[in-house]
């Protein structure tokens, strides 16, 4: 059996690093807790294969290939509580079910990492579970739900740092938007800093995109 990955996928960023607005500021207007979030994600909506597009066209190049591996072997997510909604605290309102609607794009087991206890749902064939746990057991739990497929860490950033610093993540693909965003929560002060752990790639889009690509020496 090949090796189960941990893989970081299309995780958005500035130049400057930030991948979304400072905790607080996020709302259910703003998933991202910025008021232009368009700006990291635009190169993504932009290909043919954003699952998302309502008109035809869209780019086929390397941003393209990037949008249609998201779910390409992967058998599980792990995500932080704060990508998965806006509540914080004590869950008060079980009517929320994420950002995504009836369909999730997941389609998998997703591993909400939270210190609130909440019951596992289905919303078509995606299955939410809330679980607390040092990384390394969760990513346990997640590989075995994921039967051999990868796992993906969707984020936020202190899920992806936590995962980080437990030296847990095989590959990350991190793609930086060109706009300079100031503040906000920040990913990396630069993308060397992961050198003396992960080989390190970064190939230029057309779309002004950087993607950053990472596996473990
Ligand atoms: N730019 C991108 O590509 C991208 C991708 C994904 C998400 N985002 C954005 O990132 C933001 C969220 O990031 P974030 O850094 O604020 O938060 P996060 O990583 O999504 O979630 C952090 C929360 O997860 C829970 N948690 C983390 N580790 C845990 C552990 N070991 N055990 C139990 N619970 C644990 C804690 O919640 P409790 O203590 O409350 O239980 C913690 O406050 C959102 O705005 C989202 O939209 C951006």
């Amino acid at each position: 059996m090949t090796e189960q990955l941990l893989r970081v996928m299309n995780f958005c960023v500035s130049r400057d690093g930030i991948a979304c607005g400072p905790g607080e500021d996020q709302s259910l207007e703003e998933p991202f807790g910025l008021p232009r979030p368009e700006r990291l994600f635009s190169w993504a909506g932009a290909t043919a294969s954003w699952p998302n597009r309502t008109d035809p066209g869209g780019s086929r190049g390397l941003d393209d290939y990037f949008t249609r591996d998201f779910p390409r072997n992967i058998g599980a997510e792990i995500m932080g509580r704060n990508k998965f909604g806006p509540q914080r605290g004590p869950w008060q309102d079980h009517d929320w079910q994420g950002w995504w609607g009836d369909e999730p794009p997941f389609r998998t087991p997703v591993f909400v990492m939270t210190h609130h206890s909440r019951p596992s749902f289905t919303l078509s064939d995606t299955t939410f579970h809330f679980v607390e746990g040092d990384p390394k057991t969760v990513l346990e739990q997640a590989k075995e739900a994921a039967q051999g497929q990868d796992v993906r860490l969707g984020g936020g950033v202190t899920t992806v740092r936590q995962f980080l610093d437990a030296d847990l993540v095989d590959t990350l693909h991190v793609a930086v938007a060109p706009v300079e965003l100031g503040s906000g929560l920040r990913l990396w002060d630069s993308p060397d800093e992961l050198e003396d752990r992960f080989n390190h790639e970064a190939v230029p889009s057309a779309s002004g995109v950087v993607h950053h690509l990472y596996w473990r020496r």
